[in-house]
């Protein structure tokens, strides 16, 4: 137990770290807007702002999600990725999971706002260290070979 009186865990700061950096420059670039959008989301869900704040900051995430996917999925199909449909998969499972998101905090029916800041940390991480992970390092390897 904390001696601030914040439940545990949730006063680490959640934003962009080097370790996120992947080396392919727009995807970096992309993501660290990703990421700032989803630390405002994470920000908004853990400070307890109005319904109205949680709902917005997740509509901005949803839309700067669904344009980094489509840009991704873009960039695999053009570098004929191997991994394209298991990542395509990954994409539609967290878009369709943060599309459930905001049609909960609509109907004010969200359970839990601590469980909602963990959901977004672990997607964003998970996705960036281990899905688009494997992208950048194949991304890597075919230029070399150019
Ligand atoms: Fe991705
Ligand atoms: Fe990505």
């Amino acid at each position: 137990m904390s001696n601030d009186g914040s439940p545990q865990g949730s006063s680490q700061a959640f934003g962009w770290r080097p370790d996120l950096m992947l080396g392919i420059a727009p995807m970096d670039y992309q993501h660290r807007q990703l990421v700032a959008s989803a630390a405002e989301l994470h920000f908004v869900v853990t400070t307890k702002a109005s319904q109205h704040d949680v709902v917005k900051a997740t509509r901005d995430l949803i839309e700067i999600t669904r344009q980094h996917f489509d840009w991704e999925e873009q960039l695999m199909l053009n570098e004929r990725y191997d991994g394209y449909a298991a990542h395509k998969e990954h994409h539609d499972r967290l878009l369709k999971q943060l599309v459930e998101v905001e049609s909960e905090l609509e109907a004010g029916s969200i359970g839990s706002c601590q469980t909602l800041a963990l959901f977004i940390e672990t997607w964003t991480l998970q996705h960036l260290l281990i899905v688009d992970k494997a992208l950048a390092l194949f991304l890597e390897k075919s230029r070399m070979k150019v």
